[in-house]
């Protein structure tokens, strides 16, 4: 079993191959908006900025460079960024994005 790192604007957080990136940040203490969670309103999503998932069919709009965090499961290691403050309790360190 390999674990992939995510990180998410700026935090960093472990994961897995097996479930949708939404869960696993939400396990994580990361807390993103989200509504109906099968892809239908597109409350999830964020710019996938590095990696790849793979994402069911989903009705809900988004551009080519987003995912819905919802019915996304992550392929390797990816960095995705969301266009809000997010709510956390997670406790990690912020990493430096170097520029
Ligand atoms: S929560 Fe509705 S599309 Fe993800």
């Amino acid at each position: 079993m390999s674990q992939l790192t995510f990180t998410v604007n700026g935090i960093k957080v472990y994961g897995n191959r097996h479930e949708p990136l939404l869960t696993q940040l939400e396990k994580a203490g990361i807390k993103p908006e989200y509504q109906c969670r099968n892809g239908i309103c597109g409350a999830c999503r964020c710019k996938l900025i590095s990696g790849s998932v793979t994402q069911q069919d989903a009705l809900a709009f988004i551009a080519p460079n987003e995912i819905l965090s919802c019915c996304s499961i992550p392929q390797q290691n990816i960095e995705v960024h969301f266009d809000y403050q997010l709510n956390t309790e997670h406790q990690a360190t912020k990493t430096k994005i170097a520029l």
